[in-house]
C-alpha cells in the first residue's frame, strides 16, 4: 500500500462487531495496522481478551456486547461515542449459521428466529445506533457481512439464507436514504471462508458449497479483510447500497 493510499485509517475510530474471531478478527488486525483506533465488540470474552492483548487495546476499546439485544447495542454505541467522540466506520461481522443441513420443514421457529435476531436485527439495530452521529458529521462508512447464501440461497440453510437476503435488501434501501449525507453503507457476500464459523457446518453442506466455487477452494479471512478495509475506508467513496463479492468466482454479479 502506498503512503498516499486512502485505504488507511489514521485518526479514525473503527467499531468492529464479531471482532473476536474469523473475518472480524482479521479485519481488526489489518485495519489497526493501517492506523485506526479499533473498538472491538463481541460476546466471546476470552477470544476478545486475546485480541485486546495482541492489538494492545485499552479497556474502553473492548466491549462485551450481544448484538441480538437492542438495549446492549444502544448502550455500547453511546459509551463508545462518549469515550472516543466519534465513529468513522462500523464493520458488522458478528453472525451465526444456525441450523445447517436441515430441511426447512424440520427447522423449529425459535432456532429460525434466533438467526434473524443476530444476523438481521443486529445489523439493523447497529446501523440505527451509529447513523445519527455519522449523519451529523457528514461522514461514515458502514460494512455488513452478508453471504453468498443471501444472494443464491443454499439448501438446508433457510434461516441463514433469509437473514442474509434481508440484510442485502436492508442495505440497498437504507444506503440510498443516507447517500446525500456522506454515509456510505455496503455489504459483502463471501462464499465459504476458513473461520471458526464453519467448525459446525456439516461436511455435506461444506462440500456442496466448495463444489460451487470455480477456484475450488475456501477463502481465507485475510483475503476478506482486504475488501472490508477498502469498504470501510475513505477510498470507498462512490459505491453505496452494493453487495461486494468474495466468492472465488461463484458469483459474478
Ligand atoms: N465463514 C464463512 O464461510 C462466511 C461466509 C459468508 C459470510 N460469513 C459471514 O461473515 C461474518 C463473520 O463470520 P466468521 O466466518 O468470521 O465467523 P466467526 O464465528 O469466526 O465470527 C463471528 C463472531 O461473531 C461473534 N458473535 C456471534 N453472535 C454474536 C452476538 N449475538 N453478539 C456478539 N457477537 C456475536 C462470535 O463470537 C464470533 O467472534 C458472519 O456474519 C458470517 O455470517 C461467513
Amino acid at each position: 500500500m502506498s503512503a498516499t493510499s486512502s485505504v488507511e485509517f489514521s485518526g479514525q475510530v473503527v467499531v468492529i462487531s464479531g471482532a473476536a474471531t474469523g473475518i472480524g478478527k482479521s479485519s481488526a488486525q489489518l485495519i489497526a495496522a493501517r492506523g485506526a483506533k479499533i473498538i472491538a465488540l463481541d460476546f466471546n470474552k476470552s477470544a476478545l481478551d486475546e485480541l485486546a492483548k495482541e492489538l494492545n487495546l485499552a479497556a474502553n476499546q473492548v466491549h462485551i456486547c450481544d448484538i441480538s439485544d437492542q438495549g446492549q447495542i444502544n448502550k455500547t454505541i453511546a459509551t463508545i461515542l462518549k469515550d472516543h467522540g466519534t465513529i468513522d466506520a462500523l464493520i458488522n461481522t458478528a453472525g451465526i449459521v444456525g441450523p445447517s443441513n436441515t430441511q426447512f420443514e424440520d427447522v423449529n421457529w425459535p432456532d429460525f428466529e434466533k438467526v434473524l435476531q443476530v444476523n438481521l436485527y443486529g445489523a439493523i439495530w447497529l446501523t440505527q445506533a451509529v447513523i445519527p452521529s455519522m449523519k451529523a458529521k457528514k461522514y461514515g462508512r458502514i460494512v455488513h457481512l452478508a453471504s453468498i447464501a443471501g444472494k443464491e440461497g443454499n439448501p438446508g440453510l433457510s434461516p441463514y439464507n433469509t437473514s442474509k437476503a434481508g440484510m442485502i435488501g436492508f442495505v440497498k434501501g437504507v444506503a440510498k436514504e443516507f447517500a446525500p449525507h456522506g454515509v456510505i453503507i455496503n455489504s459483502l457476500a463471501p462464499a465459504v471462508i476458513s473461520t471458526p464459523m464453519n467448525a459446525n457446518t456439516s461436511d455435506e453442506t461444506l462440500k456442496y458449497m466448495i463444489s460451487r466455487i470455480p477456484m475450488g477452494r475456501v477463502g481465507q479471512p485475510e483475503e476478506v479483510a482486504e475488501i472490508v478495509a477498502f469498504m470501510a475506508s475513505k477510498a470507498c467513496s462512490f459505491t453505496t447500497g452494493f453487495t461486494f463479492d468474495a466468492s472465488g468466482g461463484r458469483a459474478t454479479y
